[in-house]
């Protein structure tokens, strides 16, 4: 190929050009498919918390993604994160790029089983189908670690509540107006997976949009999770674009306390863009107030 081209005057050069327009004309100069799924991974998506193991440190960074410490044990089921590096035995190194899209958007594994709605796919069926793939490539690209995994416990079905606009895909690309961008960010930063949960813990995405008023429990203690709404006394509606941007990027609340470990993610979200954390507070800023 290469000897061909050299015997054609000018035609690498060509072919150089047009492939240097080709990125300048899409804007994906620098980002692969990879890159793109790590940034969903580790800057928004916040896989770690319930995927990479904890020790006495911390997350244990040496084991990325090869399964969580945490065990959720309800009435309908008992589940742990799975190990979702590319290890063949003990991690999903078997599962093709559409299984691992079909498990984020879908909850269906290769093997027609359902995962519990702790995964929280039901956030993640607004992806675009390149963002899929992009988590899809970046898992496929991380080192494979084994990490045996106890098996999942069901003992009656369930299903995530619909959160309505995000039932299905978006579309094709990521929209650029800040409102419906935040939108989807939020959306797979489940936001209102904590933030719509009623005292007794269920989410209603309808009455209860943002109102907070659930208690969470875990090894930092308890926390009352809070009302994210634009309600002026008891939301969010009287803080600046820089005070809730201080949250998501530095976890410290508008009286400056350090927020506690549900609300710790920034050191995710610190990675986002400035175009993402501006969309993500334009879009807080739509939430209707309640009390
Ligand atoms: C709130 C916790 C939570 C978050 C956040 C989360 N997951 Fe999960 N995930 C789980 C749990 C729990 C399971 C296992 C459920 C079960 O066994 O029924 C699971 C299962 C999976 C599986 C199926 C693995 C298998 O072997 O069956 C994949 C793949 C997966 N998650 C990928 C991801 C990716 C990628 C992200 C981030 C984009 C993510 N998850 C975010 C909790 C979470
Ligand atoms: C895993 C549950 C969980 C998720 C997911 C979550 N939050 Fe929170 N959030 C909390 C809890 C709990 C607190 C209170 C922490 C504390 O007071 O120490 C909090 C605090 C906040 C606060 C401060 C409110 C106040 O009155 O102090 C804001 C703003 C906020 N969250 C916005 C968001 C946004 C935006 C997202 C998504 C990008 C998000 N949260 C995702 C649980 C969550």
């Amino acid at each position: 190929m290469v000897l061909r081209f050299r015997n054609i005057p000018g035609a690498a050069q060509l072919i150089a050009v047009l492939a240097a327009w080709c990125a300048f004309a899409t804007g994906a100069v620098a980002e692969t498919l990879v890159e793109r799924g790590s940034y969903l991974v580790n800057a928004v998506m916040v896989c770690d918390g319930c995927h990479t193991p904890r020790g006495p440190a911390g997350l244990d960074m040496e084991r990325h993604l090869a399964g969580g410490a945490i065990m959720w044990d309800t009435p309908a089921y008992t589940v742990w994160g799975s190990n979702i590096t590319p290890d063949r035995d003990t991690g999903i190194g078997a599962w093709s790029t559409e299984d691992i899209k079909r498990l984020l958007t879908t909850g269906v594994r290769p093997n027609g089983v359902s995962v519990a709605p702790q995964m929280p796919y039901g956030f993640y069926k607004i992806l675009t189908p390149e963002d899929a793939a992009a988590i899809a490539a970046y898992l496929k690209s991380i080192k494979p670690v084994t990490h045996e995994m106890p098996l999942p416990v069901y003992k009656a079905a369930a299903y995530p509540v619909p959160l309505p606009g995000a039932e299905r895909s978006i579309g094709d690309t990521v929209p650029q107006d800040p409102i419906q961008r935040g939108f989807y960010l939020a959306s797979l930063a489940h936001c209102m997976e904590c933030h719509s949960r009623k005292p007794d813990g269920v989410q209603d995405f309808k009455n209860w949009w943002g109102k907070g008023g659930h208690e969470m429990k875990g090894p930092f203690g308890s926390v009352i999770v809070p009302n994210i709404s634009s309600h002026k006394e008891k939301g969010v509606g009287a803080w600046s674009d820089a005070e809730l941007k201080r949250v998501l990027t530095e976890g410290i609340g508008r009286d400056g306390r350090v927020l506690k470990q549900p609300m710790a993610r920034q050191r995710y979200f610190s990675r986002m863009t400035e175009q993402d954390l501006d969309a993500i507070v334009a879009w807080v800023r739509t939430i209707p107030p309640i009390e």
